[in-house]
């Protein structure tokens, strides 16, 4: 099957610590990305309770934890799952290629 999306490297898989988000940029939108395993993650940085920088917390497993009120979304749906955190954070899709870790413009 032929995949007609513009795919752009954004990070190494060896960039991404795993307990903290690494953050990247594209198309002016600040991203984090997560390493769990061999799988790569991707979900908007900023947390949707009162914007805080997502990448300035801790992950661990597939729960990020916000920095500011300690907030907690599951990184494979971007669904929140600890108050104060309430609305959900989009995620990506992300394609690895070797080392490589892409992201989809026309998916932000
Ligand atoms: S800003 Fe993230 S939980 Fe409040």
């Amino acid at each position: 099957m032929t995949d007609s999306k513009t795919w752009v490297r954004v990070a190494q898989v060896g960039d991404i610590d795993a307990t903290v988000p690494f953050l990247v940029e594209l198309n002016d939108r600040a991203i984090a990305l997560y390493r769990v395993g061999d799988v790569v993650y991707a979900t908007d940085d900023t947390c949707s309770h009162a914007e805080a920088s997502l990448c300035e917390g801790a992950y661990r497993g597939y729960v990020v934890t916000c920095p500011r009120h300690g907030g907690q979304f599951d990184i494979r749906t971007g669904k929140a799952v600890k108050m104060p955190a309430i609305s959900p954070i989009d995620v990506f899709p992300v394609r690895v290629e070797g080392n490589d870790v892409l992201l989809s413009p026309s998916d932000l």
